[in-house]
């Protein structure tokens, strides 16, 4: 017999969603009920335009919607219903009280646990599909326990989620690895069994990894500091780069090859943003500091200045090379969201640079092909277009009668335009900064611009051979 029929996930979000879709695809037994207090996300969710831009997800959804994939607000049945329970809510970085601006808040997990144990009256599996820190699940079991409804119970499985914006469905569809952490004992094996059947609807079992429930969490925090840790490793040599006339992408390029460090997460940039690697690893930072392991903490501290150091050198090079200052110039940004084929900006370096910029007295014209324009306004504080932001649907009107070109995402649109066109309607000298290094630069030398990019020498760009892909480690 099935082990679980119905399932229901709190938290409609960038995971809740997209997890669910890709589960009510592959397991057409089961029944997946998303459910969220935001009204409007919901009814997004159920609409023709999700309330996320993610790659191949429309598809899916509309395939599953109204089937065995639903979207509501009406928590309390589907809580009832489910016999398993994903718990993907956010658990931001808190921004007050103790651990303020460090630890992960756990408000809304705690709040899903209370809520469950209040209306649920018969046993199943709750599953922390959030990101948070090393023993939540023992909190959540406390407060289960102790609001429980007599001859009900409870198992709390750890199932960290590792999809990437952008690459999600891929990702879901093909993961690495799925990680499920349980109570060592005959109860929490059946519970650790039960959520592995239904992954075995479509992850082979040598990528079902089970484990102990701390060590789950542990892998998840870990995970994204190691990830973000090889970001922050190129970019410091970026700026060796810079100082000496190496160049990043043929230092990366060479570093990638050796096997054991592989080619992948080597792309030197203007920073990494995300929802994710700062909340998580400022997460880390705290945990160690609570166990007394400071130098482990600040280990991990230091992914994260030098990310800073990255974001501001971006910032001030571009001042400095356009004769330090740049007070009622036009710059153009070219992308906003913290990656390509993401409409999400959390923590996008795009917005430390852009604030940088209107600080330096400059009026920027923004475009990014997903991002929403209130999106853009929101965060960059402001509350319309008249103070400096001016936000444009289309690039060649973002370029236009502008000095500067500042290339913030790494959308693959960008290296296809027409860069003569954009020139011939700027102002001279005419620059573009390249903070993700995906433009030909030699190319663009050639057309007249005045090119940096990151780790590499000013001027040099344009004498080195363009190798194409090697760029793009
Ligand atoms: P999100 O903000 O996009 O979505 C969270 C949703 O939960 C929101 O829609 C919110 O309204 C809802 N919510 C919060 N409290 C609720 C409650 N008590 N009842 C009902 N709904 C509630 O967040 P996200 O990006 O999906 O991230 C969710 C979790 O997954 C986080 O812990 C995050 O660290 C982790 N994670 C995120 C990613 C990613 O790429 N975004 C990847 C892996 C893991
Ligand atoms: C990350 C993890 O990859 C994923 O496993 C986890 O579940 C959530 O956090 P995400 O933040 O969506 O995913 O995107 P990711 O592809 O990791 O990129 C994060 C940031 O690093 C982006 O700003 C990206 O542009 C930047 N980056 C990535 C680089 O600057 N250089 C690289 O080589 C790779």
């Amino acid at each position: 017999e099935a082990p679980i029929r119905k399932i229901c996930c709190i938290g409609a979000g960038y995971v809740g969603g997209p997890t669910c879709s890709i589960l009510a695809l592959k397991c057409p037994d089961i029944q997946v009920t998303v459910v969220d207090r935001n009204e409007l996300r919901i009814n997004q969710w159920n609409s023709e335009k999700l309330p996320i831009f993610e790659p191949g997800l429309e598809e899916i959804v509309k395939q599953c919607r109204g089937k065995n994939l639903f979207f509501s607000t009406d928590m309390v049945p589907a809580l009832k219903e489910a016999d398993l329970i994903f718990i993907s809510v956010n658990t931001p970085t808190k921004t007050f009280g103790l651990g303020k601006g460090r630890a992960a808040d756990l408000k809304f997990v705690e709040s899903c646990a209370r809520l469950i144990a209040e209306v649920c009256d018969r046993s199943k599996i709750i599953v922390e599909k959030s990101t948070v820190p090393v023993r939540s699940a023992a909190s959540i079991v406390n407060v289960l326990k102790a609001n429980t409804k007599p001859g009900v119970s409870y198992q709390v499985l750890s199932n960290p989620e590792f999809l990437a914006e952008g690459t999600a469905v891929n990702d879901l569809t093909n993961p690495d690895r799925v990680l499920i952490g349980g109570e060592e004992s005959d109860e929490g094996r059946k519970a650790i069994d039960a959520l592995s059947w239904v992954y075995h609807h479509w992850v082979p079992a040598e990528k079902i990894i089970k484990m102990n429930t701390w060590s789950s969490e542990l892998s998840k925090l870990a995970a994204n500091a190691f990830l973000a840790q090889r970001i922050s490793s190129i970019n410091a040599i970026s700026a060796v780069c810079e100082a000496t006339g190496a160049d990043v992408s043929e230092v990366a390029k060479a570093i990638g090859l050796d096997s054991r460090l592989g080619p992948k997460f080597l792309q030197a940039s203007v920073g990494w943003g995300g929802s994710c690697f700062q909340k998580d690893i400022l997460n880390l930072v705290y945990i160690s500091e609570s166990l007394n392991l400071t130098s482990v903490a600040a280990y991990w501290q230091q992914v994260i200045d030098m990310n800073e150091y990255q974001k501001t050198r971006f910032g001030q090079r571009i001042v400095q090379a356009m004769f330090n200052t740049i007070t009622d110039k036009h710059i153009a940004i070219l992308g906003f969201a913290f990656k390509k084929n993401t409409g999400d900006t959390r923590e996008s370096p795009a917005i430390y640079v852009a604030k940088h910029l209107l600080e330096e007295g400059a009026c920027l014209h923004i475009f990014d092909p997903k991002v929403e324009r209130a999106q853009i306004l929101l965060d960059l504080d402001q509350s319309d277009e008249k103070t400096g932001v001016t936000i444009h649907e289309d690039p060649y009107e973002a370029a236009k009668g502008t000095h500067a070109l500042v290339i913030c995402t790494e959308w693959d649109q960008f290296s296809t335009y027409d860069y003569q066109r954009m020139y011939d309607s700027m102002l001279k000298p005419a620059f573009v900064f390249d903070g993700r290094k995906i433009l030909n630069h030699s190319a663009l030398s050639e057309i007249g611009f005045h090119v940096e990019t990151i780790g590499k020498r000013p001027g040099e760009s344009f004498q080195a051979q363009n190798w194409g892909g090697a760029n793009n480690v």
